[in-house]
């Protein structure tokens, strides 16, 4: 790959809004697009990121707070509306941030007009734009199919006498994408944000939207839970491999890639899909045999892997090996669906993962207040909102989703002072835990994101450079080299990092790479030339030295 041959999303880092939560203009108590507006500033400025994803904005009736479209083309009212919206693509291009949306192809809301037509008979032209089945002779649901959510995964239509799959809520229906109209219909929508300038789209469940055509029962998983994904209740007394990523799948993917190719001529598009494989050989598939399906299945590896310098350096080396030749690798390590990685780390690991994820090989996507180190918060009963906790015990994402926390004024900045409830409850530790507070602490954790931000950009070797573990190191530490073609004596740049995943000081000696420079560390207090053959970290130190020689 020539250096020119990278493009932007390969380059640079995407920072996740959750709109709900980020800014609140309007005294809803709940975040709109004013507010992601208002804080373009932020993004470029404070942070810096190169484009943000946006989760849904569209009209919905919320059970599954967006992920239940109603209307695919329209921004729902308490967001904003489309003026806003195209406000918003202006504005953010203008400081060369890219806008990606959420494209939520598997289901649409139950409230939605092709649904209710749908619905409405089984002779309607749209009956067969969802998926229908009888039931079996006993009146139970047509096969074992559980949805992600709990229970099965039909559900009984009184009216029509039939059940439909909803993979997810029984709100959320699943559309029938062996339907050419469908297809057409969603790829109508794809055209719609392309033509209002968006830079790409965020795929939602990426991988279920061809199930088995025969829609064969799932065998049953003896070892419930065993798959490395965190435990899902019901959802994992079963393999699931008849419910989702059918093989069909790459070919609608092949056609996809090709409508966004179409608009990419002056400004890349790109295309990121959410697909929960954790097997590499089926998750690279996605790319596409000739890297002509989605440019990224999101990798979610580390969500997966304990807090462990071996478990973590494994989990990049198999992704590494995984990739085909021109595939590009990406990392993730928080997200609206899981626990702040604050939590799942504590805060001094925080700031070792912050580190991690924006100098590994790869496009980092950063989830909004994690630049804070926001943890999850503890939600009482009265005041939950994610369906998902309804059903299964202990597994709401609402303490993920909590308000950011900008300020420590009343409502943390995050809306008018005078709002008396917010969507969700702050975290008690906003009058500490913000960015205002943060700006002025200069070894804050959001000081380090803007410092390892900044480095990043100024350092194509971190964008591009190759990727490589060394042995011999301590343990509790992951130690990687970052190299580039560069302006050293010998044309190469190299970057060392070197992470310490434990609570003592850990002595490294990497002799063979004579001496360099530091130039960051987590702690923020030192910089300068430094002897690689005997190189002390602090507890929970990560550090990056530039080396001049070996
Ligand atoms: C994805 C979203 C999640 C949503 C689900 C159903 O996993 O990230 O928030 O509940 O899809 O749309």
């Amino acid at each position: 790959m020539t250096t020119s041959s990278y493009l932007w999303w390969q380059t640079g880092v995407i920072y996740q809004v959750y709109p709900r939560s980020f800014k609140d203009t309007t005294g809803s108590g709940v975040g709109d697009l004013w507010g992601v507006v208002e804080e373009l500033d932020y993004l470029d400025q404070t942070l810096p990121v190169d484009a943000i994803w946006l989760s849904p904005f569209y009209p919905s009736p919320m059970a599954d707070f967006g992920y239940d479209v109603a209307d695919y083309t329209d921004v729902d009212p308490l967001f904003g509306d489309l003026e806003v919206f195209d406000e918003l693509v202006e504005r953010a291009h203008q400081r060369s941030i890219g806008v990606i949306v959420d494209l939520v192809p598997n289901h649409t809301s139950d409230r939605h007009p092709w649904f209710i037509e749908s619905r409405s008979s089984r002779e309607s032209l749209k009956r067969d734009w969802y998926i229908w089945a009888e039931p079996q002779l006993d009146g139970s649901p047509p096969n074992n199919w559980i949805s992600v959510f709990g229970g099965s995964a039909w559900e009984w239509d009184e009216f029509t006498e039939q059940y439909y799959l909803h993979s997810f809520l029984k709100e959320q229906p699943d559309l029938n994408w062996r339907n050419p109209e469908v297809k057409k219909a969603m790829f109508d929508v794809v055209r719609f944000w392309l033509e209002r300038g968006v830079d790409g789209f965020r795929v939602d469940v990426a991988h279920y939207i061809m199930k088995d055509p025969h829609f064969r029962d799932n065998p049953v998983d003896p070892e419930r839970g065993r798959s490395i994904h965190r435990p899902m209740g019901d959802y994992d007394s079963q393999f699931h491999i008849h419910d989702s990523g059918h093989s069909d799948v790459h070919d609608i993917y092949r056609e996809f890639r090709q409508v966004l190719d179409s608009y990419s001529d002056e400004r890349p598009r790109v295309s990121i899909g959410e697909v929960h494989i954790f097997d590499w050989e089926e998750w690279v598939r996605y790319y596409g045999e000739n890297l002509d399906e989605l440019h990224m299945p999101f990798n979610f590896t580390l969500l997966n892997v304990p807090w462990d310098a071996r478990a973590v350096r494994d989990a990049v080396d198999s992704l590494e090996a995984a990739l085909p030749d021109g595939a590009w690798p990406n990392y993730v390590l928080g997200n609206h669906d899981e626990s702040r990685l604050a939590t799942r780390y504590g805060r001094e690991a925080a700031r070792v993962a912050a580190m991690l994820l924006l100098t590994l090989r790869g496009t980092p996507t950063l989830y909004y207040g994690d630049e804070l180190g926001m943890t999850d918060v503890d939600i009482p009963a009265d005041r939950q909102q994610d369906p998902w906790i309804l059903d299964t015990a202990k597994m709401g994402r609402d303490p993920c989703r909590t308000p950011m926390q900008w300020s420590p004024k009343p409502n943390a900045g995050f809306a008018p002072p005078h709002v008396d409830q917010l969507w969700l409850p702050l975290a008690e530790d906003y009058e500490t835990v913000n960015v205002q507070v943060q700006l002025k602490n200069p070894t804050s954790l959001l000081q380090l994101y803007r410092r390892l931000l900044t480095y990043r950009r100024r350092k194509p070797v971190l964008q591009r450079g190759a990727y490589r573990a060394l042995d011999g190191v301590p343990p509790a530490c992951f130690v990687y080299v970052r190299t580039d073609v560069g302006p050293s004596s010998d044309g190469w740049e190299r970057l060392l990092v070197a992470l310490n995943f434990s609570s003592q000081a850990q002595r490294i000696c990497v002799d063979s790479w004579g001496a360099g420079s530091l130039s960051l560390s987590t702690h923020l207090d030192r910089q300068g030339p430094v002897d690689l053959g005997d190189l002390t970290l602090r507890p929970h130190e990560g550090i990056i030295v530039e080396v001049s020689d070996r």
